[in-house]
Parts: structure tokens; C-alpha cells; sequence
């Protein structure tokens, strides 16, 4: 965290252009003018209880109605829908299979080396009981903490899903993670079993996974997990230990299509998903039956503005929150189509997510900034080929947007033609707390717009204190919502300390910050300038790296840039920037002060570089953020110090250091 809070963060972004939601899309759209978004944010904020409660009954299934829509006597352990039962897999499958779209595609899968698969709702239904029973015969039972480590793979949705049903908490680890941050995990979880795959494909590779699982588990460091069930996907061969290990496709043959939801409390623990602070181990951010089941549900409905006949796809991987919430949980408790993807964009096939869109003919599609910028880098050449036109509605999430990468989006991948969604949240908040409703929210290329309705968003000082329009500050949530987490796994401490201690409200209220800096500009809108561990400190002007970043990326040459702050001794930190350039262009002598004259003229004297290291690549996490916290080090000539284990490819780091 930022060592002065006191200081307000600078703001210097100027953007102007406003776009908003075309006819053609506001004609469909179920939310179709910011009047009726605005009556909702009203009706939220009158009584929220009110709100809220109508909403779970309308949106989900109950075996038995809630007594109370919130608990919040002993803050910040929030209880939702206190005393209710329910079953977030019988809400994805069960209730839709009374009628027309118990025979229509749930899942299409669409694998690596060309593979295929589509599921309907009622082949969902009963492959999810399947494996339900295969769980139940392995002796797991509610309560017992069930790891997934698993390539894309529809099994991986199925897995969540059977879990989900019989009461076993999940806990998806990201399948490209080492065996030792899996053994972390699988420790601090007390994981029963673990669900994987003898491999995956991950570009032009095949990772082993049931090997790391093997050396997770060696020498007994994980005594807790009794069994190891394994889906055959590359073929590999695998050693199978007799006592723990069973194939995936042999005990599914066993056992019956027919497994009833679990009656589930609200607050029974759906899943706990682990997350990278920038310092520390990871913390498992748990998250319960109905709260997240209703915030799932109603952020998809919403800023997708779902329709019967849409084709859905989100290129996250299922190992993080985006693919909890927005390729299983969201999509399927809707009803609606969803798509999975094994691949990645690679150089030997940059057109890999156009072909999908063509092939499937999306409709709606979700990605991050980092996967566009890798797109605007390489031209507009390659998505050219492809048949796009079936898209309506593009969303990103992940990282603040660069203005020049949301209009490149908008222009080239949506045809000028499609609203862009920019959707703030966090593995913490569940699902999307900030951001357009498409039929009804004007947008700018930049900015994640305006709470959704029911979110208490604000940017304060370390007080607690609303600051001016377009004055820089925390990015907090004042009131508690339904898909909230509930607390770090084993750790209600940290729970406290981390995310709602940081900050001193003077009126002693609690307010949920998680690390975020933020302004709001005249209309209301939130432009989040990244986190404020990033902020880098130019005699005494606090400027967010987003914006110089945003500016060196307007700049024709460049493809992406990350800036950090190393310690000087007359301006407390002075700007270092790491600049990748696009396709075939090499830099020269004048190209630093090309783009350092650039970023002055678009910011300001004050956010000039003091040095621009051009690279081949950035490091990043391998859900595709920065890792500014590597950069600082190597700008300092510091010791890279910390957990290294989320970075996505190790080389990079010896590039850099060269
Ligand atoms: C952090 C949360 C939310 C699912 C994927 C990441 C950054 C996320 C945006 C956005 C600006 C964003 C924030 C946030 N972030 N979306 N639209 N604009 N920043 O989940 O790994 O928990 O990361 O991602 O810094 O705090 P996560």
C-alpha cells in the first residue's frame, strides 16, 4: 500500500469523447434509457432491502424463502438472505429444464487442436449428477473442500457444478500455476480432493498437470486429500497411485444421471478462490451460496443485456473470478449460451479469437485490455479477415482501458457498431460492481462509468471523505452487497485488516476499500487510475501510472507501456518507463524524445519520463496484469523480491535484466 495516504492522487487524463448507446442496440435492450437505470439506482438506495429481497425471489429458485435480507449487526461479516435455502447448481440447471431451454446449448466448447463439444441444458444437468455421485463415492460430503487444478476443458465447468450441487466448496487453482503455489493452496484449504487432467494444451505445449499434482502431494505434505480424480485430455501417460487415483471417465460410468441439489443455506461457502496481494501469501477470498448466486445473476443479465438467442463468450480462464462469474455462474444461471476456450492468441495463430467469433458467430464477447492492446499491436490486418459481424456487444475487464485501445476495439473488432461495456470489479466483490449498462449508459473510451444499481461507490480520502469532482482518491464501497466475499479463508483478521481497516472513517462506519485509486468527473463518472500501490510520487504530485501509460500508448509507435517509480533523491521518485513497441518498428536515438515530448504535451512537463527502457515484452501475471512490482525493482536496481510464482513467462525477466 502507499506509504502517505494523505496525499490525494493527480489526475491528468483528458478525454472528451462520449459515445452514446446507438438506436438499433437501446430498441432491444431490456434496460433501455438511463431514466429507467436511474429509477433503479433509486429504488436501491430508498430500501435496499426492499431491493434486494425482491430480487432474490424474482431471480432465483428457494427451497425456502429467507427470513431476512441482511445481517449486518457485526460488521464487516455481512449475512445475505439470512435463513434461506437454495443451490446455485439447481439455479444453472434444474429450473431450466421444464421448458424450451432444457433442449437448448448450455456449453459449447471449443478446443485446442480443433476439438468440439456442445452441451444442452439437460445433458449439462445430467453429466453435472454424474460426477456429483462419483463425489459422493469417493466419501466427499458438504463441507469438504474440493481443489480443481484443470485445463479449459468442459469437465472444469462440470466439476464446479457437481461440487456446487452435493455442498463441497470449490477451489479453482489456475492450471498454469507451479506445483508449489498449488501445494499452498491445497495446505491452506484443507482440500479433500483434487480434480485435474493427466494435461492440457497451452500454447504449442502440453502441460502436465497430473505430474505437478503428484508433486504437490509428495512426501506427504498434503495429507488432507484422499483422492485424485483425473480427466483424460492429452493422452499422456500418467502414473495412477492405486489408493488415491481414479480416472475421471471410468467413475462416471458407474454412477446414475440423477443427484438432487443439496438444500443449501445462504451462507453456506460455494467456493473460496485465491488471490496475489502484492505482498504476502494468498489469500482465499470465500464467497457464499446465495449472495454471489443472485450478483452473478443479476450483473450478467444486466450488463449483458441478455437475449434468448445470443451466443456468449468470455476468453478468461475458469482458474480465475471473471470465469467463475461470467462462463459458468452468470451465463448458466441465465439460461443463455455460453463458450469455452482451450487456446490463446500466439503468434503461430494471431487470428485464434476471431475464428472462434466467425466460426460461433458471438454475439457478445468479453476480454481484457492486455489482449486487446496485444491485437492492436500486431494490426488491424489480422481481424480484417474474419467475419465479425455477428457481434453486438463487447465488454473488457481486468485493468483500466487505454482510451487509444477502447477506440481501436470499438472501431475495429465491434465495426463502430457495438456499445462497449468497461467492467470494474474485483475477485472480492464477486461480480461487477462498475459500469455501462449498454442500452442506457452514454460511454467514454477510459472510464468504467457509473455503480450498478444497489452499489454505494464513492472515491474518498483517508478519512472517509467524499473528495471533489476530479480530485484523485480511494475507490471505496460505503454499504454491503449480496456478492461481497465474506472473509479470507481461516482468516477473519485479515479479512478485517485488509480490506476494511485500511481506511479511518471518522464516523467509524465501515467502508470497503481494496486498493484501487479513482476519480469521479463532473457527470458522476469513475475513472479508475489502477492501484494505489502503483502511484508513483513526483515532487509531491501524485500521479497514477495509468495515465502516463495511457498517453505513451496514444503515441503511433508504441504497443504497450508500463511506468513505475524509482527512488530520486531531489523529487522523491522520478518516472521510468518500460515501452514496448508495435510489429516491426525498432527504435532510434529520437524516439525517446519523441515519446517523452509526446507524454508532455499530452499530460503535462510533470509526467515526462526520466527514462524509457524499450522491451520485447512486459512482465505480467498470468491473468495478464502488469507486474509493476518487478519493474520498480529493476528501475531501482533492487533485488526482485516477493512471490515471483504468478508471473506468466520467466524469460521476460532475463530479457529485462539484459
Ligand atoms: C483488480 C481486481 C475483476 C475480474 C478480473 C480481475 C483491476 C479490474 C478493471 C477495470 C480498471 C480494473 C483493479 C481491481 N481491474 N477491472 N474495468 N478498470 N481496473 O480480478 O484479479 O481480483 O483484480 O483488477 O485494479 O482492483 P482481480
Amino acid at each position: 500500500m502507499a506509504s502517505d495516504p494523505s496525499i490525494s492522487i493527480e489526475s491528468v487524463l483528458q478525454e472528451q469523447r462520449v459515445f452514446e448507446p446507438s438506436p438499433g442496440f437501446v430498441k432491444t435492450s431490456q434496460i433501455s434509457s438511463f431514466t429507467r437505470y436511474q429509477e433503479m439506482v433509486d429504488s436501491a438506495k430508498t430500501d435496499p432491502n426492499k431491493f434486494w429481497g425482491e430480487a432474490a425471489l424474482k431471480e432465483l429458485h428457494w427451497f425456502k424463502s429467507f427470513e431476512k435480507v441482511l445481517d449486518w449487526s457485526n460488521p464487516p461479516f455481512a449475512k445475505w438472505f439470512v435463513g434461506g435455502k437454495t443451490n446455485i447448481s439447481f439455479n444453472c440447471l434444474d429450473r431450466h429444464l421444464d421448458g424450451p431451454t432444457a433442449d437448448k446449448t448450455a456449453l459449447i466448447w471449443e478446443g485446442e487442436p480443433g476439438d468440439q463439444k456442445k452441451y444442452t441444458y439437460r445433458e449439462l444437468h445430467s453429466e453435472v449428477c454424474k460426477v456429483a455421485n462419483a463425489l459422493k463415492s469417493l466419501g466427499i460430503t458438504r463441507g469438504d473442500l474440493v481443489a480443481l487444478y484443470m485445463p479449459m476443458v468442459p469437465e472444469a465447468a462440470i466439476a464446479m457444478l457437481a461440487c456446487a450441487r452435493i455442498g463441497a466448496p470449490h477451489s479453482v487453482v489456475f492450471g498454469g500455476f507451479s506445483s508449489e503455489a498449488l501445494r499452498d493452496r491445497l495446505v491452506d484449504g484443507n482440500a479433500k480432493a483434487v480434480i485435474t487432467a493427466d494435461g492440457g494444451f497451452r500454447k504449442d505445449k502440453i502441460i502436465s498437470l497430473k505430474t505437478a499434482v503428484d508433486n504437490a502431494l509428495s512426501e506427504g505434505s498434503c495429507p488432507s486429500v484422499k483422492s485424485v480424480l483425473v480427466v483424460q485430455r492429452t493422452g499422456e501417460k500418467v502414473q495412477m497411485n492405486a489408493e488415491r487415483d481414479v480416472w475421471w471417465h471410468e467413475i462416471i460410468k458407474k454412477q446414475t444421471s440423477e443427484c438432487p441439489a443439496e438444500q443449501l443455506d445462504s451462507e453456506d461457502t460455494l467456493f473460496v478462490l485465491y488471490t496475489s496481494g502484492s505482498t504476502g501469501k494468498p489469500k482465499g477470498v470465500v464467497h457464499t451460496t446465495a449472495g454471489y448466486n443472485l450478483w452473478a445473476h443479476l450483473t450478467f443479465k444486466w450488463i449483458f443485456d441478455i437475449r434468448d438467442d445470443d451466443i456468449y463468450w468470455c476468453t478468461a480462464d475458469v482458474g480465475w473470478i471473471t470465469g467463475h462469474s461470467y462462463i459458468v455462474y452468470g451465463p448458466l444461471s441465465n439460461g443463455a449460451t455460453t463458450v469455452m476456450y482451450e487456446g490463446v492468441p500466439r503468434p503461430s495463430n494471431p487470428g485464434a479469437f476471431w475464428d472462434v467469433i466467425q466460426k460461433y458467430k458471438i454475439s457478445i464477447f468479453y476480454t481484457a485490455p492486455t489482449a486487446i492492446r496485444a491485437f492492436m499491436k500486431s494490426g488491424r490486418e489480422i481481424p480484417d479477415q474474419f467475419d465479425l459481424s455477428s457481434l453486438r456487444l463487447l465488454g473488457t475487464v481486468g485493468e483500466p482501458i487505454n482510451p487509444e485501445a477502447w477506440v481501436w476495439y470499438r472501431e475495429v473488432i465491434g465495426g463502430s457498431n457495438c456499445p462497449i461495456v468497461d467492467t470494474w470489479w474485483q475477485t472480492e466483490t464477486g461480480g461487477v460492481m462498475i459500469s455501462p449498462l449498454p442500452g442506457a449508459t452514454p460511454t467514454k473510451p477510459g472510464s468504467a462509468t457509473l455503480p450498478l444499481p444497489g452499489i454505494d461507490a464513492d472515491v474518498v480520502d483517508s478519512n472517509g471523505n467524499s473528495v471533489s469532482t476530479n480530485e484523485g482518491g480511494y475507490l471505496v464501497i460505503k454499504s454491503p452487497w449480496p456478492g461481497m466475499m465474506r472473509t479470507v479463508h481461516k482468516n477473519a483478521k485479515r479479512f478485517r485488516e485488509s480490506y476494511w481497516e485500511y481506511l479511518k472513517p471518522v464516523d467509524g462506519n465501515y467502508i470497503y476499500f481494496a486498493g484501487d485509486g479513482a476519480r469521479r468527473d463532473e457527470d458522476g463518472y469513475f475513472w479508475v487510475m489502477g492501484r494505489v500501490d502503483d502511484v508513483i510520487n513526483v515532487s509531491g504530485h501524485r500521479l497514477g501510472t495509468m495515465e502516463i501509460e495511457s498517453a505513451l500508448v496514444s503515441h503511433e509507435l508504441v504497443s504497450e507501456a508500463a511506468v513505475v517509480g524509482r527512488p530520486d533523491d531531489l523529487k522523491g521518485e522520478s518516472i521510468v518507463a518500460f515501452v514496448t513497441l508495435k510489429s516491426g518498428i525498432d527504435p532510434d536515438e529520437g524516439s525517446i524524445d519523441q515519446l517523452r515530448a509526446h507524454v508532455s504535451r499530452e499530460i503535462g512537463p510533470i509526467a515526462k519520463p526520466d527514462e524509457i527502457k524499450f522491451t520485447e515484452s512486459l512482465p505480467k501475471t498470468r491473468s495478464g496484469k502488469i507486474m509493476r512490482r518487478i519493474l520498480r525493482a529493476l528501475a531501482s536496481g533492487k533485488e526482485i523480491s516477493g512471490d515471483t510464482s504468478t508471473l506468466e513467462d520467466k524469460s521476460v525477466l532475463d530479457n529485462l535484466r539484459s
